[in-house]
């Protein structure tokens, strides 16, 4: 997808920002899409926030493949972006195979975590035409609940630049920063030339992405980090809670919730069923 890559170099160039959102299923794919997100994300969020996980490194290429095919059906316009899960590319042609199988589901690009360590991985993706982006910072396939600000000592934000200098060099379309200082993410997104997209690294990215859950207010708790738009989990159990006392007093369903079979037949059945009391 070149000529998405470049409207997002354009976008760069322009200081317009790049709006990315996460999404597991078609009805909020049609939404978003809709809506005018730039950058659809089925991640590997979708194990703690729609499966149940305990964890990302659950999430399979199965799970990603099924929420995948279900959200490109309700994309049109935005590109679509795919996590390759944990261990699903730790070797180049795990990742080729692998991103292969996302591409045939429906992705345009795939989003890999890791720094320097993923160079080699990266370089097979591109040179293959296969659109990446990388992803630094707090890397929760990997780091898990170990540590969550990165970049806060001179040691680990340098390390951060270069990583994303090797990354970009190697051919990532953008980069994803997660938990990244802020001072550090500006840094960085001043010396790339590919887009950075932040998720609580600070407001000098030139992107932003948030999991879909807390901007629908799906979450019962709002990170330090997230802005919770409306409020789902609230609406949502009050539905329930109102269908459940509906059903239970009987207030549902009525007559105007069924459909009525026609006279003659009515008459005749009635007649039947009389007979063959
Ligand atoms: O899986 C995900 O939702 C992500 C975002 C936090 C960038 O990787």
């Amino acid at each position: 997808m070149t000529g998405q890559r470049d409207r997002f170099l354009t976008m760069k160039q322009a200081g317009k920002p790049i709006v990315m959102l996460t999404c597991y299923d078609y009805p909020t794919a049609v939404l978003e899409d809709e809506a005018g997100i730039d950058v659809v994300l089925v991640g590997d969020s979708v194990g703690t926030n729609v499966l149940g996980y305990a964890s990302e490194t659950e999430v399979t290429m199965h799970d990603i493949v099924h929420h995948l095919k279900a959200v490109r059906r309700g994309i049109k316009r935005a590109y679509l972006l795919a996590d390759l899960p944990y261990q699903s590319y730790e070797t180049p042609e795990d990742a080729l195979r692998n991103a292969d199988v996302l591409l045939a589901a429906g992705a345009d690009g795939v989003k890999l975590e890791g720094g320097r360590e993923r160079i080699e991985v990266v370089r097979a993706l591109v040179e293959r035409g296969i659109d990446v982006c990388g992803h630094i910072g707090f890397t929760p396939q990997t780091l898990g609940s170990k540590g969550r600000v990165q970049g806060k000592s001179y040691d680990r934000a340098w390390q951060l630049v270069e990583s994303a200098e090797a990354l970009e060099a190697a051919g990532v379309m953008m980069l994803v920063l997660e938990l990244v200082t802020e001072q550090v993410s500006k840094a960085i997104t001043e010396r790339l030339r590919v887009p950075t997209i932040g998720i609580g690294s600070g407001q000098y990215c030139d992107g932003q992405v948030l999991v879909v859950t807390d901007v629908l207010g799906l979450s019962p708790f709002t990170m330090k980090i997230a802005k919770r738009y409306a409020g789902w989990r609230e609406a949502a159990e009050q539905a329930i809670r109102q269908y459940r006392d509906d059903v239970t007093d009987a207030r549902f369903p009525t007559t105007a919730n069924a459909f009525p079979v026609e006279a003659e037949a009515l008459e005749r059945l009635e007649a039947s069923l009389a007979a063959s009391r």
